[in-house]
């Protein structure tokens, strides 16, 4: 059975087990997104956004890692991103490798730990080969987390993670009542990380894109008009400013105060 129930359960998935409140985000999700209308801005082809969205990333990185953020999750290309024209899933698909290739030095300095969330089927070959790679040089890393969402889509993941606890159910290692909250969680690509703090997407659309559509229940939401490959330093802070300043009440009232009726 592909599936271990055990080993599901032997993760522990957050620090604390409590959502994080505090001042700054654990995780951050950025929907990299604009770097298509970035390159036509410039009279320039789609795939030199991509190729300036590849500095954006590194730039944001660097400035994650300095800021001590935990988990850093980056929407790099979508179940539905196969719509585009050929050429340009292509150029996608080099990308994790070039990236990889020119970048993985200063990740492995900075203690960067890289890991995926999507689905494996479908990608090709060199691309996998490339982020297998990479999750294996930085495996024993300990400090953030750098997780691409790639070849990812929320609904197949959830479906994905249903089929294994289906099948956990009829071979008879769990019960159905025993699914929880949490128990779905865990079964989801993102497994053991606690669920995003704050959600940034710019490029001025408003909406999730089938992006982490479980995990981003509680998230504080920040959205920007800047293009990808203008995104720096300088709009991570801004999120997390504009974040720090949130009262995040997860349904209760603020301050966490008993009852005063
Ligand atoms: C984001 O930029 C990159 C991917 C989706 C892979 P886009 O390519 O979507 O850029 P726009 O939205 O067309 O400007
Ligand atoms: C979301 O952006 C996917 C990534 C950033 C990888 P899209 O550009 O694909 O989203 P839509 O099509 O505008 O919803
Ligand atoms: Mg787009």
């Amino acid at each position: 059975m592909p599936f271990s129930l055990r080993r599901l359960l032997q993760r522990p998935r957050t620090k604390s087990g409590l959502p994080h409140t505090a001042n700054k985000p654990y995780h951050v999700a950025i929907i990299m997104d604009g770097n298509g209308r970035w390159a036509k801005q410039r009279g320039l082809p789609r795939t030199a956004g991509h190729r300036a969205g590849m500095a954006a990333l590194r730039l944001t990185v660097r400035a994650a890692v300095e800021l001590g953020i935990g988990v850093l999750t980056v929407y790099a290309f979508s179940t539905e991103n196969w719509r585009r024209p050929k050429a340009e899933v292509d150029f996608l698909m080099n990308l994790p490798g070039q990236f990889l290739k020119t970048d993985l030095p200063e990740l492995k300095q900075n203690n960067v730990r890289i890991r995926m969330s999507g689905s494996r089927e479908g990608l090709p070959a060199h691309t996998l080969q490339a982020v297998d790679e990479a999750i294996a040089q930085t495996a024993d890393n300990t400090g953030m987390i750098l997780n691409f969402a790639l070849n990812y889509g929320g609904r197949g993941e959830i479906i994905r993670a249903v089929r294994k606890l289906a099948k956990a159910v009829k071979a008879g290692v769990l019960e159905p009542e025993e699914i929880t909250e949490e128990l779905v969680s865990r079964a989801l690509d993102t497994g053991a990380l606690p669920d995003p703090d704050l959600l940034i997407r710019c490029s001025g659309e408003i909406r999730l894109s089938n992006f982490l559509l479980w995990q981003l229940a509680y998230a504080e939401l920040w959205f920007t008009d800047v293009y990808w490959p203008d995104f720096d330093r300088s709009h991570l802070l801004a999120a997390i400013n504009a974040y720090s300043k949130r009262d995040r009440r997860f349904g209760g009232i603020k301050g966490g105060e008993g009852l005063d009726v």
